[in-house]
């Protein structure tokens, strides 16, 4: 088998379990204590706009506590990919985080494909700024200074995904596809799995429990764990799937 030279992954929440960080759909995750079409669309923002910025707020305060850092699975994929590309290998980390955890590990090439908690942009003009406090509805935009209020960066149930193209552009051309702590029930995302393989890639799923069938490869387990074991197994033998997959 030839090397697996261009590698595509896509993280969930499980990635950052073990950073503190709260999955959505555990049995005590946020979509257990917060309705989505309270928190986590356009109509919701629209309809009470207060609701909506807390909700996000409370996410990017979290962010500032000291406890909360990238875990040795962000730390194993930066390393992997600074590796990858040094031997001349293609590296895309899509990630549906919107937390900063995989840039503080140093990734860098980088699709947040829900946005960021740390950003936030203005309807009106589209100028996007870093927040890294509470956002309210009475902050304008320094730009434009529309009376629209900015509003947070992410993308909500109901809106399209940034740089959707690049993302599918990426795992059409993946040897390896890698799905590590996501559910796999939101779309488009959870259809990259089948876009990889339809396009000849490898696919491999790193999770605490199997998701769905369609993967070639399983590795279950904490993230901190089967991801450093992982990577450092492909750095070392980058022609094959570690023999531990299952
Ligand atoms: P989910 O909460 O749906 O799924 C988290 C996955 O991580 C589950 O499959 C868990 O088994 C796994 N997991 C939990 N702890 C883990 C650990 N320590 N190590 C490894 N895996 C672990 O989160 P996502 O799949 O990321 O979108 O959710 C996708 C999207 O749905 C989110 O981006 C968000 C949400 O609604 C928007 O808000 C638009």
């Amino acid at each position: 088998m030839t090397a697996l030279n261009s590698i595509v992954l896509l993280t969930g929440a499980g990635i950052s379990a073990e950073s503190g960080i709260q999955t959505f759909r555990a049995s005590d995750g946020l979509w257990a204590n917060h309705a989505i079409e309270e928190v986590a669309t356009p109509d919701a923002y629209a309809r009470n706009p207060a609701k909506v910025l807390d909700f996000y707020n409370q996410r990017r305060t979290q962010l500032q506590d000291p406890q909360v850092a990238p875990n040795a699975a962000h730390l194993a994929l930066a390393k992997f990919e600074q590796a990858l590309t040094a031997q001349g290998g293609r590296f895309t980390l899509i990630t549906q985080n919107v937390d900063n955890l995989h840039r503080r590990a140093g990734s860098q090439n980088l699709i947040a494909m829900h946005g960021e908690l740390q950003s936030v942009f203005c309807p009106a003009c589209g100028h996007r700024q870093t927040w890294v406090h509470d956002l309210n509805s009475t902050d304008l935009c320094p730009v434009c200074a529309e009376s629209a209020p900015l509003r947070p960066d992410i993308v909500w149930f109901g809106e399209i995904p940034y740089q959707l193209d690049a993302c599918q552009a990426a795992v059409e051309q993946a040897d390896l596809f890698v799905s590590i702590g996501t559910s796999g029930q939101v779309y488009p995302a959870a259809g990259f799995v089948a876009l990889a393989k339809s396009a000849g890639a490898l696919t491999a799923e790193l999770n605490l429990e199997p998701t769905r069938k369609d993967f070639d490869f399983c590795l279950y387990g904490p993230a901190t764990q089967v991801v450093p074991a992982f990577f450092e197994q492909l750095m070392n033998q980058p022609t094959q799937l570690p023999s531990f997959c299952q």
